[in-house]
């Protein structure tokens, strides 16, 4: 399975920090936010990868991260997205690195104090189809900022793209697995309200033809991005219990 990491964006819910750098790259408290990332692939077992990232602090990855082997990734590639376009923007750039093989995307600004290994081996086993990482969260402010699971049991019904009235207490992480259909997904999608290509749209496409698949984190997981607040509430739970264990 590839790895491809997000890492663009322009970051303005946390201005005016990341008008001097990529939002990325800011602490999490000992070492930037990145390697977090980085960490929980190689972590799960995945060590081929594509770091996605762009806006004018594009060759400060290179820096932290050179060829990767340092981090354990064996086989490191980057990408350039020349304006913040989304998600599902930013993942088309990694379509030839990934070459049809299975494929975890995270976002750069997801922190999971659990490893991620348990639910690549569940996709690994899935024959076809996507595969959703949700949380369970008891804050319904939290829940506006973020994509949330409609839910019939244990099955995702639909997910809702930052709802005012949040369907479930479900929210949509950013770790997202794909098979090759994927790629036939992508370029059929249009700009939403926010003149973004959204990944719940991508992901709605598996939902409703009964492709998708979910798992429940255990344990705390943060968007470090959603805004100021999130990020030193993130910070505080990465300095005081760690994560990626
Ligand atoms: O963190 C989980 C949430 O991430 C999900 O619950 C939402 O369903 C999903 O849409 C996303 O919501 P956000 O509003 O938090 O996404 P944001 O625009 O902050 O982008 C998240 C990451 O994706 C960002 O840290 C870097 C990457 N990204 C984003 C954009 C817009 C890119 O690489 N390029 C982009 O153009």
């Amino acid at each position: 399975m590839k790895g491809v990491i997000l890492a663009g964006g322009s970051g303005t819910r946390l201005h005016p920090l990341t008008r001097i750098t990529n939002k990325h790259l800011l602490p999490l408290y000992d070492r930037p936010m990145v390697t977090y990332a980085v960490e929980a692939l190689v972590g799960a077992g995945i060590d081929e990868v594509m770091l996605v990232t762009g806006g004018t602090h594009a060759g400060e990855f290179f820096r932290l991260l050179g060829n990767g082997h340092e981090h354990g990734i064996d086989r490191l590639f980057y990408a350039y997205q020349e304006q913040a376009g989304g998600i599902a923007e930013a993942f088309r750039l990694a379509e030839r690195f990934v070459a049809g093989d299975k494929v975890c995307v995270l976002l750069a600004d997801n922190v999971f104090e659990h490893s991620l290994r348990p639910i690549v081996e569940n996709f690994s086993r899935q024959n076809e189809g996507a595969r959703i990482v949700l949380s369970l969260m008891d804050n319904d402010e939290h829940l506006r900022h973020l994509g949330v699971a409609r839910m019939n049991g244990d099955r995702v019904e639909e997910i809702i793209e930052k709802p005012e009235a949040p369907p479930s207490r479900y929210a949509v992480t950013g770790a997202y697995f794909y098979d090759a259909q994927v790629w036939e997904v992508l370029p059929t999608l249009k700009p939403s309200g926010r003149g973004e290509l959204e990944i719940t749209d991508v992901n709605n496409w598996y939902v409703t033809r009964g492709l998708m698949e979910a798992d429940v984190v255990d344990g705390f997981w943060g968007d470090a991005g959603e805004s100021i607040d999130a990020y030193y509430q993130v910070n505080d739970f990465v300095r005081s219990g760690g994560v990626n264990k």
